[in-house]
């Protein structure tokens, strides 16, 4: 497939965790860069193909959280972003650690520098093979010792962004990690 060089022009995005339970309890996490945070800060956007198991069971539950991991993960990133069967956990492929959320049932993700616990209000869209979730934001969680003063907090913070392939990952500051594992496949 041709490469669309035009795209390399736009800035790395913001990589989540979005992590979720079937109506089973089995839990679910798989990495997200199509991500929004709306203006006032009560609703977060993301966009999930409706063949993933995170389509599933926001489908089925109505919840999920989004974490925002540090780049001392970026490994578990790309190990999470590998499609599983149904039934394996990434959580314990990625050595991730679920914790019990305060208000919805899927986990907060114990590595992550914050969790938002979020209420499915809307499927706003069906865009191609995606639907576009709006969650409202019922619970917030941080690391006190990540998130300080407002200029530091986005100067310096350790959330990932995607450079290249799920693969490649960088911080604001430049700190780069090639985690040399392809995701999408198992
Ligand atoms: C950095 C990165 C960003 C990704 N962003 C998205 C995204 O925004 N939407 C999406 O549907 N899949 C995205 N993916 C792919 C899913 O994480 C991947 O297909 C995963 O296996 C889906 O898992 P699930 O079936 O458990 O939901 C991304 C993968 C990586 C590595």
């Amino acid at each position: 497939m041709e490469v669309n060089k035009a795209f390399w022009l736009f800035p790395p995005r913001l990589v989540v965790l979005v992590s979720t339970t079937d109506k089973l309890g089995n839990y679910n996490v798989a990495p997200h860069s199509e991500f929004i945070n709306l203006y006032g800060d009560k609703h977060l956007l993301i966009s999930v193909s409706k063949d993933h198991d995170t389509y599933a069971n926001i489908e089925e539950t109505r919840e999920f959280v989004i974490g925002i991991p540090p780049i001392s993960i970026a490994k578990a990133i790309s190990i999470a972003g590998k499609s599983f069967p149904k039934g394996v956990s990434e959580f314990e492929k990625a050595s991730l650690t679920p914790l019990k959320a305060d208000k919805v049932k899927a986990p907060l993700i114990k590595e992550c520098i914050a969790n938002f616990e979020c209420e499915l209000e809307k499927r706003i869209a069906d865009v191609g093979e995606t639907s576009l979730f709006l969650g409202r934001i019922v619970a917030t969680h941080y690391n006190e010792k990540e998130v300080t003063d407002e200029i530091s907090t986005r100067m310096n913070t350790k959330a990932i962004l995607s450079v290249s392939k799920g693969k490649i990952f960088t911080t604001i500051n430049k700190e780069t990690v090639d985690t040399k594992i392809s995701p999408y496949k198992v």
